[in-house]
């Protein structure tokens, strides 16, 4: 599948895959993968939506290239979607090995949100 030559979106979470993320095999775990990337689509969602907000879907999700310890895993966020009391955004993630001193894509997906509230219902986003 072909990647984008630059990351598109907002730069919404940073880090380093350290040892501990990685599976049986010793690679980095397609799952700590998701989990950053569903906590950065948060924290875009959260200050959108200025409360509370609850990951409803994952959808279009794609493992493009291995993600190795010691990379820089950087998190890209676009709003692609604002609906009445949802939010999705279109996610990158892009690494950064500084041994090879390349930048590539390794990941991406559609992440939406439902912004709630006390009660956990859903409550309306501001649509402007
Ligand atoms: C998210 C949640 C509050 C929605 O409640 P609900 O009663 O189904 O709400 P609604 O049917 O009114 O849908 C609310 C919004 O979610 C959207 N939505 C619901 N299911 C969806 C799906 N599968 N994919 C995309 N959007 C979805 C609806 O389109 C709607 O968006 P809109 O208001 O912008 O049009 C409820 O399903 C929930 O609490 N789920 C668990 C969330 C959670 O715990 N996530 C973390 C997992 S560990």
């Amino acid at each position: 599948m072909m990647s984008n030559m630059r990351p598109t979106g907002k730069l919404a979470l940073q880090t380093i895959a350290m040892p501990a993320d990685t599976n049986a095999n010793g690679d980095i775990f397609g799952g700590w993968l998701v989990s950053l990337m569903d906590m950065a689509a948060g924290i875009e969602a959260k200050q959108r939506a200025k409360s509370r907000v609850v990951t409803v879907a994952i959808d279009s999700l794609v493992f493009l290239k291995p993600v190795n310890v010691g990379d820089t895993v950087t998190c890209y966020a676009e709003l692609v979607k604002v609906g009445k009391t949802s939010l999705q955004f279109k996610m990158e993630v892009w690494t950064t090995s500084f041994i090879e001193e390349h930048t590539k894509q390794v990941a991406q997906g559609l992440f939406t949100f439902v912004a709630i509230n006390e009660a956990r219902k859903p409550h309306p986003v501001d649509r402007t």
